[in-house]
């Protein structure tokens, strides 16, 4: 059955206010010099970013600025914020943002201690063995990145444009600051996109080849309920704090490796890869991209084990009924506003584009994905086909 592993080490504040910690946090890991990085604009107009470096001043812990962090993350800013690291004489990293924010200061922790191209280490030319620091304060719930062992990075300096990911123990952040209250500014489309994230990861946890522990499917199904509860409460009213509350630490905990304790494998996670090739191509978002896809995945597989899909009907919906428990998932996108094929993406898939995206998923044929289900070039190809309504 193998043996499994569970290694969460962030140190997690979370509730109101959590973010007024930083300089006290920070100070306690040590850090004199901080490289303070975030997006392209939300924490200076949320004010986030002058009461952090107000609370910096004051604790007399140095920091340098670089923002710009777009939403699939360039290893271009990446290699920007290494030099940076270097020429400041930083001696820790900050996040203020979401997901992108967080995996660009991971990339750039690697950069750091790793010396070299920072793009080895996601390419799979070389492995991470140690990073610089990293904290972050949250401001989006979605990708668990702030718990995971996890970074995605897309390469923009190539054509085509890769996006890859590497998951090494050196990813789990010191410390996460989760203020709900920060998420209440996201709109309701990344609201969206990223209570499907959140969805997505524990879904493709649930679904592996291996043994499942019956207790971690039972956290599996609460933890999709709840998702589906506040994250239209969240959309109906963006200042609840029990929505906004009730996401942040779903994301947190689906990320974390929980969702999968107990279990003999970490997972499927083919959706994923499908995804990620449209938002490396077609940068879109990374939730919106899921939503476009799982349901061609989950018909496409159904049949390799009908059981377990019958297990999260009726865990999920008291529907025993596997086809109409996929369509159930389909409505609940929908109904947030989420698209349910690549066409709702915006775009315009025709057999040839299928036929690409699937190589690129599959590095021109020279990996298969998946575990639920071993996917190949041709399964790949066949999935984006229906999702793109031409199968
Ligand atoms: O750039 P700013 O101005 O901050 O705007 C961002 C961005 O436009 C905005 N935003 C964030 N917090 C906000 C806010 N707007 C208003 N108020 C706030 N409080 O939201 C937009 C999206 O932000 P982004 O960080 O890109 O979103 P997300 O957190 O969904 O991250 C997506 C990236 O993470 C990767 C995805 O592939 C994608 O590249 N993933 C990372 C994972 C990990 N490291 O564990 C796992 C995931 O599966 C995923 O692949
Ligand atoms: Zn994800």
């Amino acid at each position: 059955m193998g043996i499994m592993e569970y290694y969460a080490p962030t140190h997690v504040y979370f509730g109101e206010g959590a973010e007024d910690k930083v300089a006290q946090v920070l100070a306690e890991n040590g850090a004199t010099k901080v490289l303070v990085h975030f997006g392209t604009g939300s924490v200076k107009k949320t004010g986030l970013l002058d009461r952090v470096e107000e609370l910096l001043d004051k604790a007399g812990i140095g920091f340098v600025e670089l923002g710009g962090v777009v939403p699939n993350p360039r290893v271009s800013l990446v290699r920007k914020g290494i030099e940076l690291y270097k020429s400041e004489g930083c001696d820790f990293i900050l996040a203020v943002g979401g997901g992108s924010v967080l995996d660009s200061c991971k990339a750039i922790g690697y950069g750091v201690y790793g010396g070299g191209d920072v793009w080895d280490f996601y390419c799979g030319k070389r492995k991470v063995e140690g990073t610089a620091p990293v904290g972050c304060i949250l401001t989006l719930s979605a990708t668990g990145s702030e718990m995971s062992d996890s970074s995605v990075i897309t390469n923009d300096e190539t054509d085509p444009v890769y996006k890859r990911g590497v998951n090494t123990d050196f990813g789990r952040v010191r410390f996460a600051l989760l203020d709900p209250m920060l998420t209440t500014t996201v709109t309701r489309y990344q609201t969206a996109c990223g209570a499907t994230d959140i969805m997505m990861h524990t879904l493709e946890r649930y679904f592996h080849d291996g043994y499942a522990l019956d207790f971690t499917d039972q956290l599996s199904f609460t933890l999709l309920k709840e998702v589906m509860k506040w994250a239209p409460a969240a959309l109906k009213k963006p200042n609840d704090y029990d929505a906004r509350a009730n996401l942040m630490w779903c994301g947190s905990l689906s990320h974390n490796g929980l969702m999968a304790a107990g279990n003999s494998t970490k997972g499927d996670w083919a959706c994923h890869q499908i995804e990620h090739e449209l938002s490396a191509e077609y940068d879109v978002a990374h939730g919106a991209g899921l939503a476009a896809i799982w349901a061609s995945w989950a018909r496409y597989c159904l049949d390799t084990d009908r059981a377990r899909f019958v297990k999260l009907g009726e865990g999920v919906f008291g529907e025993s009924d596997p086809e109409k428990a996929i369509a159930k998932f389909e409505d609940f996108f929908r109904s947030i506003d989420m698209p349910v094929d690549i066409k709702g993406l915006g775009l315009d898939f025709d057999e040839a584009a299928c036929r690409r995206a699937a190589l690129g998923v599959t590095f021109q044929d020279a990996r298969t994905i998946g575990n639920f289900k071993v996917l190949d070039t041709e399964d790949i190809f066949n999935i984006y086909m229906m999702a793109s309504g031409l199968k």
